[in-house]
């Protein structure tokens, strides 16, 4: 049987932090509510001029290094992402001319905070299917860039950022499986109203940026997440204590609790890197991965699952034995 393995893993964040004060001084809030009722302390924002690409590019650079591989052994391109720097070409296409691959299929997926889940499903099918061996899969934001910095409902909460991953064809596992959800009835709860095929209402000018429904989101977000998990353990016949870390997307920390609560997991075994980079959206998956491994926590053959959910509404998982 064959499977992909996660062979490298990299990330990248903006020079520029913003702390919970430094928010204080543009909007009604404080430090301590914004600690209190989402575990932010800080995000990091990218300069001007800096786009997703470039973050991606230093992402990607950071995990071909660690994988061992050379960018030539490069065969299929995913970029998840919401904000990619123009129209078209595709990020994906920007990053692998960055990279001087030339060629091989390079694509964008589009599933909010989900994106980077997507993404490595996507890669995966194609290399379980034979039409990739060697896949770049890349989470970049630059989020900030569609904020409303005068809504405190929002502006709080997120960053910019980069995770990548290298995955390879393996005969041993490898990725587990892969699980994706979405249900589009849900897209007034958490959107950007405006785009370019329906206009920029000129009016309202705010309806570029994102806007939420901050409670119900959080709600379904909780319930799905804990749905998910049940999803993916059934699936691979396991039980919740067989899962060595939960790697979630990094959105509030009461929702991450909540999900270790349904699965019966110890803090100590949860990735949690909200506190310092806020929802960075497709990024955060990656990013809380590559600091894990990094740093030493996550080593070879233990069981992660990673979990993810966003604007759409999308959601999914990852299972996956590192
Ligand atoms: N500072 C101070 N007060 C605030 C702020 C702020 N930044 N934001 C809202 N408030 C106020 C509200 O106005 C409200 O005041 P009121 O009671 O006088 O009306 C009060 O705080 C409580 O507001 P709630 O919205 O009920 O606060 P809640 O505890 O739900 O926290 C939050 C809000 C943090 C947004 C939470 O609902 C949340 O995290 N939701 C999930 C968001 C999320 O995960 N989104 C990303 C999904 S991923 C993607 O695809 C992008």
């Amino acid at each position: 049987m064959t499977y992909s393995r996660i062979v490298g893993t990299g990330s990248y964040l903006p020079e520029k932090v913003l702390s919970n004060d430094d928010l204080a001084q543009m909007v009604d809030t404080s430090d301590q509510w914004i600690r209190e009722r989402t575990g932010i302390h800080k995000r990091h924002i990218a300069a001007e001029g800096e786009t997703t690409c470039d973050l991606a590019e230093k992402a990607a650079r950071n995990a071909i290094e660690a994988s061992g591989k050379s960018i030539s052994d490069i065969d299929l391109i995913v970029v998840a992402t919401t904000t990619p720097d123009q129209v078209f070409p595709s990020t994906a296409c920007l990053l692998q001319s960055r990279l001087d691959i030339h060629g091989c299929a390079a694509f964008d997926v589009q599933a909010v905070c989900t994106g980077f889940v997507y993404a490595l499903a996507v890669a995966d099918n194609f290399i379980r299917a034979g039409s990739a061996r060697c896949a770049l899969v890349v989470g970049a934001e630059t989020f900030s860039r569609i904020l409303n910095w005068e809504d405190r409902g929002t502006c709080i909460l997120f960053g910019d950022g980069a995770g990548a991953v290298v995955i390879e064809q393996s005969e041993t596992p490898g990725i587990l499986s892969t699980h994706l959800h979405a249900d589009g009835d849900y897209a007034n709860l958490l959107h950007v109203p405006d785009g370019v095929s329906k206009g920029y209402d000129k009016v309202r000018q705010n309806a570029a940026f994102v806007e939420m429904k901050g409670n119900e989101v959080f709600k379904m977000a909780v319930n799905t997440l804990g749905r998910i998990v049940d999803e993916t353990l059934d699936k691979n016949g396991m039980q919740k204590s067989d899962v060595d870390w939960l790697i979630p997307h990094q959105a509030n920390i009461r929702i991450i609790q909540a999900t270790a609560r349904k699965l019966r997991m110890s803090m100590d075994q949860v990735v949690v890197t909200v506190h310092d980079h806020g929802n960075t959206s497709a990024a955060s998956v990656p990013l809380a991965l590559d600091v894990a491994v990094r740093d030493g926590r996550i080593k070879r053959g233990e069981t992660l699952l990673m979990e993810a959910f966003g604007g759409g509404f999308t959601w999914g998982s990852v299972l996956v034995r590192y």
